[in-house]
């Protein structure tokens, strides 16, 4: 079929799913080589409340390669500290939207520790829409948006949005975004979002994900000096496809307290929490 508008600001709108998936998590425990790493979680119950299936690579948009339990603690432990933010600054849950949710890897963790909570997901890609809304908990609701700012939700209906690695990859329409992600969210509710910043630029290193997408690009060394600095308040390293979400976005934190301080107040921004990529706990004012 001839690429149509629609497949400019969203993904595989028109492909028929055929998927393949992965058993329930406790079937890689043992074989997973990292699983020593996710002790600290204290994952026993967890795993063995989560009977669903876990999707291939492929459908989690390659994260964590082969190590399929790792895979799941991660999710596990980013639902955890999303929970444990919205108890440190006193929101109360009940509705909840992970935007740009892929196949589930945080809302599954959601659905099983917090079955009173209204979890939703969404994603510009209809195949992991499909993927969760066949394979999770039917407590979870995906829904596919695209990549302008839309949502069809009502406004002030949600106390608490996350968004993944979504952020970092946004290069067009952020501060609409911003704007419609305040919309939906009511007075007092917050947002964990994840983003690049100047640090993230200057910390990284050869093993981590994001090193190939940036250090690669013919154009980088033109953009950022021998320190990895870059001027102006944010850098996108664009691959030219011709689809949204092909490139990574880098901000100045100087630049997200002042510009995305508009929208919201901003709580907190934890650098490398808990892995690679800095975080922003954004409050809608009361
Ligand atoms: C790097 S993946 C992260 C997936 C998931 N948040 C996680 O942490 O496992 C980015 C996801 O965001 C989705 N995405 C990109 N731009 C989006 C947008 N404007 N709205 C919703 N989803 C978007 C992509 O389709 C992809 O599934």
């Amino acid at each position: 079929m001839d690429k149509i508008w629609e497949d400019l600001i969203s993904l595989n709108s028109f492909v028929e799913p055929d998927f393949e998936v992965l058993k329930p998590a406790a079937a890689y425990l043992e074989s997973d080589a990292k699983k020593a790493e996710w002790d600290k979680l204290k994952y026993a119950t967890a795993l063995k409340n989560d009977t669903y299936p876990l999707p291939t690579t492929k459908d989690r948009e390659g994260y964590y390669g082969p190590h399929h339990f790792s895979y799941w603690a991660s999710g596990l432990e980013d639902a955890r500290n999303v929970m444990d933010a919205a108890r440190k600054h006193k929101v109360k849950v009940k509705n909840y939207l992970d935007m740009g949710c892929a196949s589930g890897r945080v809302i599954r963790h959601f659905a099983t520790e917090k079955p009173k909570v209204n979890v939703m997901g969404c994603d510009i890609n209809r195949l992991h829409v499909e993927w969760c809304n066949r394979y999770l908990p039917s407590s979870c609701s995906v829904f596919q948006n695209h990549s302008i700012p839309n949502l069809p939700l009502a406004e002030n209906s949600l106390d608490l949005v996350s968004a993944f690695s979504v952020f970092t990859h946004i290069e067009a329409f952020e501060t609409t975004w911003l704007m419609e992600l305040h919309r939906v969210m009511r007075p007092g509710a917050i947002a964990w979002i994840t983003v690049h910043t100047e640090d993230t630029l200057t910390d990284m290193n050869e093993n981590w994900p994001l090193w190939r997408a940036v250090m690669n690009h013919p154009d980088i060394h033109n953009i950022i000096d021998k320190n990895r600095h870059f001027p102006g308040e944010r850098m996108v390293v664009r691959w030219h496809k011709d689809r949204s979400y092909s490139s990574n976005v880098f901000y100045k934190k100087e630049y997200l307290q002042d510009v995305w301080g508009r929208f919201f107040n901003v709580l907190e921004l934890r650098r490398r929490f808990p892995r690679f990529q800095d975080v922003l706990v954004l409050q809608k004012p009361e």
